[in-house]
């Protein structure tokens, strides 16, 4: 069985565009490999979380996950910052990777913004750690969303060049996984733009703990064109916030665009929006309960990812250990 490795950030509520693009997949996928579930919390700091923040959007993050069917019993999950190994390969890669290769990762460029100089030197080097998480299990399948695709490549590069360098076969090549219709779920105020946890505008994104009336309210108000939704999926073309409504509701109803369009192919946003509310609500409104239900019990959440570390760290400790042999560390006699 292959094994499957796959982070998601604490850095804010989970959106639908984290559930659509990346949770519910993850779910797909383990009923035929072997998933290491990680949430990212070290990732997160490369920007500056409020401590308090952080530990709640932990524990949210993990509670939202195993409400969306995350099995922490066949599979893992567990926090990053509690299995030490990442951090150490993260150092090798760290000196592995070239600065040129960094340099031309766009999310980065994006990230960082104009004031470059002001980012963190963890931001820079954040690609270096995701190698690290997937290399340390020697996971060779990895669902990512489309923006995580540069980076992937950026992991394939470093376990070539510490092969190369070392002279060994020690870390596979990775196959990204791009899944779903919904990939990228795009923002409500702006179909150009990524839904993002981070977007200042709480309108631009449903997040997975909004209640029937914030979702019917934001649905209702994001952004469209003045045309009837087209017939056919070529119709689409040129028109971003039509073509993300309706692959929202094909990722939601578990169907492809060119069905949705023949239901709704002619109809005004009006009618359309309403149906799309209807059923994002449907869909949502039992993750949500399920999510409150296990944040009741926050001592479940924790006993879980501790348990989790624990196993993450049978795994990923040895490969860590024999990754330092290789590069002449004495190490340490257990
Ligand atoms: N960088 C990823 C994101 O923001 C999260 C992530 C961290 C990740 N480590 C990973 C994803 C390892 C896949 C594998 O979406």
């Amino acid at each position: 069985m292959q094994r499957v490795f796959s982070g998601i950030q604490p850095s804010g509520i989970p959106t639908l565009g984290n559930y659509l693009g990346a949770i519910r997949n993850w779910v797909g996928l383990q009923s035929d490999h072997e998933c290491i579930w990680c949430v990212v919390d070290l990732h997160a700091i490369t920007v500056f979380q409020d401590p308090k923040a952080l530990r709640q959007q932990t524990l949210e993050m993990a509670a939202t996950l195993l409400a969306c069917g995350v099995d922490p019993q066949n599979h893992i999950l567990f926090a990053q910052s509690s299995v030490r190994s990442h951090v150490q390969l993260a150092w090798i890669f760290n000196c592995v990777a070239r600065i040129g290769w960094l340099n031309r990762m766009t999310q980065f460029k994006d990230k960082a913004g104009k004031d470059r100089e002001n980012a963190s030197a963890g931001l820079y080097v954040y690609p270096n750690l995701m190698a690290a998480d997937i290399h340390a299990y020697h996971a060779t399948r990895v669902p990512v969303g489309d923006d995580q695709r540069q980076h992937l490549e950026l992991a394939n590069d470093i376990a070539k060049k510490f092969n190369f360098d070392y002279g060994v076969e020690f870390f596979p090549q990775i196959e990204p996984l791009i899944l779903g219709p919904a990939a990228r779920v795009m923002s409500l105020r702006d179909g150009t733009k990524k839904m993002s946890k981070s977007d200042p505008s709480e309108q631009s994104r449903i997040n997975m703990n909004d209640d029937g009336d914030a979702i019917a309210l934001k649905i209702r108000r994001a952004k469209t064109d003045p045309e009837p939704l087209p017939d056919a999926v070529a119709g689409l073309e040129g028109r971003p916030e039509a073509r993300n409504l309706v692959g929202i509701y094909a990722a939601l109803a578990e169907t492809d665009h060119a069905s949705v369009l023949q239901d709704f192919g002619g109809k005004g946003f009006g009618t359309f929006k309403e149906a799309l509310a209807e059923l994002m609500v449907e869909k949502l409104a039992p993750i949500n309960n399920e999510t409150r239900r296990w944040l009741d019990d926050e001592g479940s959440i924790v006993r879980i990812l501790q348990a989790g570390a624990e196993r993450a760290a049978a795994i990923a400790d040895p490969i860590v250990a024999e990754a330092e042999r290789l590069v002449g560390f004495i190490g340490l006699q257990r």
